[in-house]
């Protein structure tokens, strides 16, 4: 039996969004087991400077390796688009972020060349969804959007609640007058207002989910580096989670959208590694 193989793989983000990258980490490859770190006690990442987030990506990378795992996925936005590059250099297990899997896809698929991109204010910054996308076709335009009220409108539950519809619009309209036929839900929050944001935007405009595309990446990888688990057999806890703060809110939110009954999560010390 290859050891390697059947090592978990690390996901991390700055707090419970990047669930919804385990999410489809979990649908799409159900034998793989999972590591998952959120940063709760520093969330959130989507205000803090590069070298900010570089520091706090580098110690979870640390910590995740003590775990063991065989790959590593940045699940927060912000962290791929800031940190992602550095840390790549530092390690010699596999990495992968983010933004490079959900600019390729929308890159592919616009037809008017308008792409709509809406994250945090640092990803929104960081210019790295167009920096990608040019490469695949200088051509194409990126209009970005930061939308920093829909993560704690998100953490509250207020998925189709009027105010977040209301602030949606706010957000949106820029890019609808633009007449973008794209959007990137380049936030690990975002693909929980999906559905209201489809309702937003209308048919003509493809959503692109960021989260989804990573989890067809990491398969990808996986097999490329051939370190997919070989298993069949299931596993009492396949899943493990750790947070740098306050277990119950984030077991409470990781119960809300996951297809999996979390029932242990552990709090570690993220300032020792
Ligand atoms: N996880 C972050 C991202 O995807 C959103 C929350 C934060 O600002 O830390 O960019």
């Amino acid at each position: 039996m290859n050891q390697r193989k059947d090592a978990p793989i690390g996901v991390f983000d700055s707090g419970v969004g990047g669930l919804t990258v385990a999410r489809e980490i979990m649908r799409n490859l159900p034998h793989e087991r999972i590591v998952y770190f959120g940063d709760t006690a520093r969330v959130p990442y989507g205000s803090k400077s590069k070298e900010t987030v570089i520091r706090y990506s580098r110690q979870i990378v640390r910590f995740l390796q003590t775990q063991n795992v065989k790959a590593i996925v940045v699940a927060c936005n912000t962290a791929s688009a800031l940190a992602l590059e550095t840390i790549r250099e530092e390690i010699d297990i596999p990495i992968i972020g983010v933004v490079k899997p959900g600019a390729k896809v929308a890159a592919l698929t616009t037809r008017n060349k308008k792409i709509g991109l809406i994250g945090t204010r640092a990803t929104v910054k960081s210019c790295l969804y167009k920096t990608i996308i040019q490469k695949e076709d200088p051509q194409i335009q990126v209009i970005g959007q930061a939308c920093p009220l829909f993560v704690p409108l998100v953490e509250e539950g207020w998925l189709k609640d009027p105010v977040t519809i209301e602030i949606a619009k706010r957000y949106l309209d820029p890019l609808l007058c633009q007449d973008i036929d794209t959007l990137i839900l380049g936030c690990t929050h975002y693909p929980l207002l999906r559905s209201m944001l489809k309702t937003l935007v209308g048919e003509q405009v493809t959503l692109v989910n960021p989260a989804y595309e990573t989890a067809k990446e990491l398969e990808r990888l996986l097999k490329r580096e051939h370190l997919e688990h070989e298993g069949e057999e299931e596993e009492e806890f396949p899943y493990r989670f750790f947070v740098s703060d306050e277990e119950e809110h984030f077991q409470e939110f990781a119960n809300s959208i996951l297809p999996y009954d979390v029932k242990m999560t552990k709090q570690i010390n993220i300032e020792e590694y």
